[in-house]
């Protein structure tokens, strides 16, 4: 390995997701390793995505990294556990254009420099560990020259945070609890890609959040330990519920998907209220959302939304298709306008076409009101996100993307 001052980095682009069937507790805390199988869809990184730029070079004298440009401590065990999976696994690299050749040895002695972005607001409590662990494991898989499928490095990144595995992968994603002490089938795989089931229409509704919220991590624990509905749950229903979800995801069933969907954030969050002491991440404008959409759907031949909620407030609305995405769009913003200082363009982010085609002006529709019901509370909703299932990571090869200068290896 020659002493001179290069750097070589690369840049990656990792999706979030949103669980379907929700894991909730651990059996192994350090190792990651979940009570029973989850599955999740994938939102479209054009929308919700973290950027993750890894580089090595002789001249850096420790790992470091930078998080939506402040710089955080890499010595928590999540982020150890992840760096050393990776380095034991890196291989040779050669750039002969610039006369750089790494060899496998090396890894253990070279520093890096790592920086990640969101490019949605951090403070919404949208999954953020889920792309972030999952963008720089796959980021340094391949600066490092890793040979591993993306289900193998779904373990690596599983060891960060748990639901980080499935963000591997685009579409539909299966997290298999797996059987084995050491974790290794405890893996991410795609159950369809993204282009399988693309009428879905995904609405987020961030909700403003008053109370600092139990973390996910804390929270699982407490269930583990005290809730006997949690027991129940891993036990009997997941199971059942993780054959039909795959079934109506294949099937594209909506009404099916619908009634396991709802149904599974539904016993996630009384599993919280099973904790002791009980855990309420769910807020009013939460409950308002759910009887919402439980009238939508009644009033309708067949149901046409789904809603899920993780650990927080928001709302992860599901759509059928566009034709009700925008019909629920209307809806959302007659319950939920926004304040007369706010407008529009920050109201709602992600795919903004939704919001045009549902126009703002004039009367909500007749139609609308009745699946609506009466609405009479204003709720409070930060913003909304308008999204779709969406594919896995890429590595991005516009060098201008790079969050870190090519020349020090510094944040730009
Ligand atoms: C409610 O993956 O954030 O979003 O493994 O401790 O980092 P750790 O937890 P995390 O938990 C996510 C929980 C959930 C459900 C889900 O995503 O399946």
């Amino acid at each position: 390995m020659a002493e001179e001052k290069w750097v070589v980095m690369v840049t990656a682009q990792t999706p979030t997701n949103i669980a379907v069937i929700k894991y909730w507790g651990k059996r192994d805390e350090v190792r990651i390793l979940p009570i029973n199988d989850s599955i999740s869809v994938t939102l479209d990184p054009d929308h919700l995505c973290t950027l993750t730029t890894v580089s090595v070079s002789p001249s850096f004298d420790r790992d470091r990294m930078w998080l939506n440009g402040k710089e955080i401590s890499l010595s928590g065990s999540r982020y150890q556990n992840c760096l050393r999976e990776i380095r034991s696994r890196a291989d040779d690299v050669e750039d002969n254009e610039k006369g750089i050749k790494i060899e496998k040895k090396d890894w253990e002695k070279l520093h890096l420099h790592i920086a990640s972005h969101n490019n949605f607001p951090t403070a919404a409590g949208l999954a953020s560990s889920a792309a972030g662990f999952a963008c720089l494991v796959f980021a340094l898989a391949k600066l490092m020259n890793v040979n591993e499928d993306p289900s193998q490095l779904s373990a690596i990144a599983r060891q960060g945070s748990g639901s980080a595995c499935r963000s591997l992968f685009g579409g539909f994603v299966k997290w298999n609890m797996g059987e084995k002490e050491d974790g290794s089938d405890s893996v991410a795989v795609q159950l369809v890609d993204d282009k399988h089931w693309d009428d879905l229409v995904i609405i987020i509704a961030v909700v403003s959040s008053r109370e600092k919220e139990t973390s996910s991590t804390s929270g699982m624990r407490e269930s583990v330990e005290t809730s006997l509905l949690l027991q129940h749950r891993a036990k009997e229903v997941v199971p059942v519920r993780i054959l039909q979800m795959e079934e109506a995801i294949k099937n594209r069933d909506f009404t099916s998907f619908t009634k396991l969907t709802c149904s599974d954030s539904n016993q996630f969050h009384a599993v919280c209220m099973d904790t002791s002491p009980p855990i309420f991440y769910m807020n009013d404008t939460s409950h308002r959302i759910i009887s919402l959409v439980e009238k939508w759907n009644r009033s309708a031949s067949t149901p046409e939304i789904a809603y899920t909620f993780d650990a927080g407030p928001n709302a992860v609305l599901i759509a059928r298709n566009r034709k009700v995405a925008v019909e629920l769009m209307q809806g959302l913003l007659y319950c939920f306008p926004p304040k007369p200082d706010t407008d529009m363009k920050s109201y709602v982010l992600g795919d903004t076409s939704i919001v045009k085609e549902a126009g703002l002006e004039g009367e909500l529709p007749q139609g609308i009101k009745d699946k609506i019901g009466s609405q009479d509370q204003k709720g409070e909703v930060s913003y909304f996100i308008c999204s779709r299932p969406g594919r896995g990571p890429v590595v991005l090869q516009d060098q201008t993307q790079a969050l870190l200068h090519p020349q020090t290896g510094l944040p730009k």
